[in-house]
């Protein structure tokens, strides 16, 4: 059992703290928000995520959970966690003012030795920029150690990732610090805890540990999260010329990931990616590489590709509306991705602002994410559920996968709108089906002359 601080509670710091309690760990997570400390320290979550809530519960009543202040949490522990935010800057580059709030302040208030861990998305080189930091604002009788420990959960499935990861990666300089991060993971490592997400949980499969230098496993992070935003620009770009040639993507990606090499994942074409996670660390990839005098264009096109997907997806909609003022659309979904209530960076919102400019009359239903949207959208009606959301209206588009939907009445759904026409966004529901339903449906790569043909 280890000393444990986390610094930042939000997605990330949340599940990390609240998992490495559950492992045994003693852990304070301090946040920095005065409102989510207080709803925390009332045992209230600031966001969702599924199984997360009974996590944090549970470990605040065994006490291995608290939540503090920074200083205190410093303090307290033996390791630091870092989960603090790192936003885009104008230019793309990561904003690294919360990373150094935070070193300056560990710097200032530790005392004897402390192990000091990003897990925050950071840069190459961040980790060096730590150390230097710490060194320069520490007082006399503090020691440290730096180690990188990339985060890849997903939400929506964080508290599994966490208990389940593909791997985890390590970047430590020192025998210290390398210990130090095998003894906080050991559970894991070990496949020593009882899961708490499937009670009869089977998966005792060990995941690899990848120890590496900090530069190398500050680079894992931004270059797998590249990789995978390339694979969702790669299928988007080839749906369209489904769409051109008279092809159907779905077969298409099927034939494509069937290929060990390539894999099926991250081969469903959309409206782009979204969240708190690819957009703005493709774009800080891009930037950290250029500015070490690399040609990162190739990411580039990923970024431009992504960007095209809002006004192509809103072009479809134009070109069967012919205008968009006046008319009545309805939307189902909001969050960037279903089992969460994150919009950050959501292509749903952009696709909304396009056609709220456009004069459009907009009702949204999301299972999640309406009290967020509600803070960054509050000109459209949010509907109690999905039905509400297309009575009278033109056009139904549907922009999160979120699994309600599959199971959507869709009789009921014609009968309410004006016009029963689908466009979906995420090619979520099965084209024959929903036209079998009397409506009209335009999905995603999907060109009408091979569904026709399909159904003839
Ligand atoms: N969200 C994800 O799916 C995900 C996955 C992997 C990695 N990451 C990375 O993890 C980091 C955190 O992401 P997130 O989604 O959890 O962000 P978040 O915005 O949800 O959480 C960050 C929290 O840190 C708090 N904070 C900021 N400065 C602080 C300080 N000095 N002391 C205490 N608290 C402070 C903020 O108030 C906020 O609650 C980012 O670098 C992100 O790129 C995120």
């Amino acid at each position: 059992m280890m000393q444990i601080a986390v610094i930042g509670a939000g997605y990330v710091g949340l599940t990390t703290a609240a998992c490495l309690a559950e492992i045994g760990h003693e852990v304070s997570c301090a946040e920095s928000n005065v409102q989510k400390l207080e709803l925390l320290k009332r045992g209230a979550l600031p966001f969702f995520e599924p199984h997360l809530e009974e996590l944090v519960q549970r470990n605040r009543q065994a006490g291995r959970l608290s939540f503090t202040s920074t200083p205190e949490a410093i303090a307290r522990s033996h390791a630091i966690f870092i989960c603090v935010g790192t936003p885009p800057l104008e230019n793309g580059e990561a904003d690294l003012t919360a990373i150094e709030g935070v070193a300056r302040t560990i710097a200032q208030q530790a005392t004897g030795y402390r192990l000091v861990i990003e897990k925050s998305t950071v840069p190459v080189q961040t980790g060096r920029q730590l150390q230097r930091h710490l060194r320069l604002y520490r007082r006399a009788e503090f020691t440290y150690d730096v180690a990188s420990n990339p985060e890849f959960l997903r939400e929506g499935s964080a508290v599994e990732d966490f208990f389940h990861p593909d791997r985890i990666v390590i970047g430590v300089e020192s025998p210290n610090a390398a210990n130090a991060m095998r003894e906080i993971y050991e559970p894991i490592l070990e496949q020593q805890f009882a899961c708490p997400v499937h009670a009869s949980c089977e998966d005792r499969s060990v995941p690899p540990l990848v120890i590496t230098d900090i530069n190398s496993a500050e680079l894992v992070k931004h270059a797998s999260n590249s990789f995978l935003a390339m694979k969702i620009s790669f299928i988007n770009l080839i749906a369209d010329l489904c769409e051109a040639a008279g092809a159907d993507i779905t077969k298409v990606a099927e034939g494509i990931g069937l290929d060990r090499r390539i894999g099926a994942s991250f081969l469903r074409p959309g409206i782009g990616f979204g969240g708190f996670c690819f957009p703005k660390d493709l774009q800080a990839f891009v930037r950290i590489g250029e500015r070490l005098g690399l040609d990162f264009s190739l990411l580039r096109e990923v970024e431009k590709i992504n960007l095209r997907r809002v006004d192509q997806f809103v072009e479809k909609v134009r070109r069967e509306l012919w205008v968009l003022r006046g008319k009545k659309i309805g939307i189902w979904g909001l969050a960037f991705k279903p089992d969460t209530d994150d919009i950050r960076f959501a292509p749903s919102l952009a696709i909304i602002q396009r056609l709220l400019a456009e004069g459009a009359d907009v009702s949204a239903y999301d299972p999640q994410a309406m009290t967020k949207a509600k803070e960054e959208l509050p000109e459209i009606r949010y509907c109690q559920n999905p039905y509400e959301a297309v009575e009278g209206a033109e056009a139904l588009l549907l922009l999160t996968e979120w699994e309600e939907f599959g199971h959507a009445d869709l009789e009921r759904v014609r009968r309410l709108m004006d016009r029963p026409l689908l466009v979906d966004g995420r090619n979520m529901l099965a084209r024959e089906k929903v036209i079998a339903h009397g409506f009209q449906y335009i999905g995603i790569g999907q060109s009408a002359e091979v569904g026709a043909v399909a159904l003839a």
